[in-house]
């Protein structure tokens, strides 16, 4: 852009032109190439499915938090229904999804402070009537999220951390749905957020 700016501004030399235009022309072909390199590797992989348990993803999950969560003096609260089904799912990408909700919570809780994740069979609304699913809810006693920041929750980059990416609630979003799941929110300035991964128990 720099470039393309001072072109106009600067008086090349007729013997210079075609230099000028020749690598103006190189470094835009090589930021495309580059851009289109980070767009491939950034692309969204299809989910690899196979049965999943929900009691084995939030185990695998508390692993990974635990320690975080025991330094913050932050207790996860576990409740999982008895009749818990198995659900059709990519285990890396559901687990993943799990860990930033929980990473979110802890984010939110800061210190102390409850967050209960819990699990259960539901429905869910779909174009073709209500189908079983299953639940999955991750619930923090944080400052909550107001009504203007819920509507952007979701969009790659919005973020209100200091250093934060925005993209962990995307990612959740693109992996839910590609599992014909829906994800809710609740959340109340002052007194906490709900977030609850619904996903569907057999597939159309
Ligand atoms: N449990 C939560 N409580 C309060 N705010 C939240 C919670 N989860 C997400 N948010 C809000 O949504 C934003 C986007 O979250 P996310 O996509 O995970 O990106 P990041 O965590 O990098 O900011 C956060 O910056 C925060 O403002
Ligand atoms: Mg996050």
């Amino acid at each position: 852009m720099f470039l393309e700016s001072v072109e106009s501004e600067i008086n090349i030399t007729p013997e210079y032109e075609e230099d000028f235009l020749i690598a103006m022309n190189q470094i835009r072909r090589r930021m495309e190439a580059t851009i289109n390199r980070f767009l491939d590797f950034a692309r969204p992989q299809e989910p690899i499915f196979s049965w999943v348990s929900v009691a084995e993803l939030i185990e695998e999950a508390l692993l990974v938090i635990g320690p975080r969560a025991k330094q913050q003096e932050t207790i996860i609260q576990v409740s999982l229904d008895g009749d818990l089904p198995m659900i059709r799912g990519d285990r890396k990408q559901l687990e993943e999804a799990l860990l930033n909700l929980l990473v979110n919570a802890l984010e939110a809780v800061r210190h102390r402070g409850q967050v209960t994740i819990s699990a259960g069979r539901g429905e869910m609304p779909t174009n073709a009537g209500p189908r079983r699913c299953v639940r999955l809810e991750i619930k923090d006693t944080g400052p909550g999220i107001t009504a203007e920041n819920l509507a952007k929750l979701f969009d790659p980059f919005f973020t209100t951390k200091a250093t934060g990416a925005g993209l962990g609630l995307a990612i959740v979003y693109s992996t839910i749905h590609r599992h014909g799941g829906e994800i809710l929110v609740q959340s109340t300035v002052g007194q906490g957020t709900s977030f609850a991964l619904l996903i569907p128990l057999e597939t159309m």
